[in-house]
């Protein structure tokens, strides 16, 4: 898959992605659960993946994820897209779900098997329950 070159081979990122600096927005965040793409509904993640920025990006932002319309028949774009959710647990996958119209792509059994939330809407709700 050619986005292991930058998103890492395991989708675990590029070091330091989250580092606030000149760089910022050059490396490539992880696409595992540790990241957030998850955050972004399917139409976001195609989008992102076809014409290298997101849809809501204002015209002329330089983008440092490369394009791939012509490298990526929209069939594949899919089957990447569904490769990396393949790879994130079943919280992971719910909360993503809710982003989709008609809560598309939600995990089958996701209301009878037991799940947590993702690690840092987890952090938000115990601060909340600190601060409140
Ligand atoms: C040349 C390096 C490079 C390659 C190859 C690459 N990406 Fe990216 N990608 C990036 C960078 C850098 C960003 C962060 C862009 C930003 O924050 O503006 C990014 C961001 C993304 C995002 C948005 C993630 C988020 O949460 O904001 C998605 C989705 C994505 N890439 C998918 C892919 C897919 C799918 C492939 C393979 C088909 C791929 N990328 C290949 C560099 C790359």
């Amino acid at each position: 898959m050619n986005c292991g070159g930058c998103h890492g081979r395991r989708l675990q990122g590029q070091a330091l992605w989250q580092l606030r600096d000149q760089y910022e927005g050059r490396r490539a965040p992880p696409h595992d659960s540790t990241g957030h793409t998850w955050q972004h509904a399917d139409e976001d993640l195609f989008h992102m993946t076809k014409y290298g920025h997101f849809a809501a990006a204002p015209p002329g932002l330089v983008s440092y994820m490369p394009a791939f319309e012509h490298a990526l028949s929209d069939g594949d774009t899919v089957a990447v897209i569904a490769f990396i959710k393949s790879r994130w647990p079943i919280g992971i996958r719910a909360s993503q779900a809710m982003l989709n119209p008609d809560f598309a792509g939600m995990p089958a059994g996701a209301d009878k098997i037991e799940w947590t939330l993702p690690p840092n809407c987890t952090a938000s709700f115990q601060r909340w329950g600190t601060i409140k």
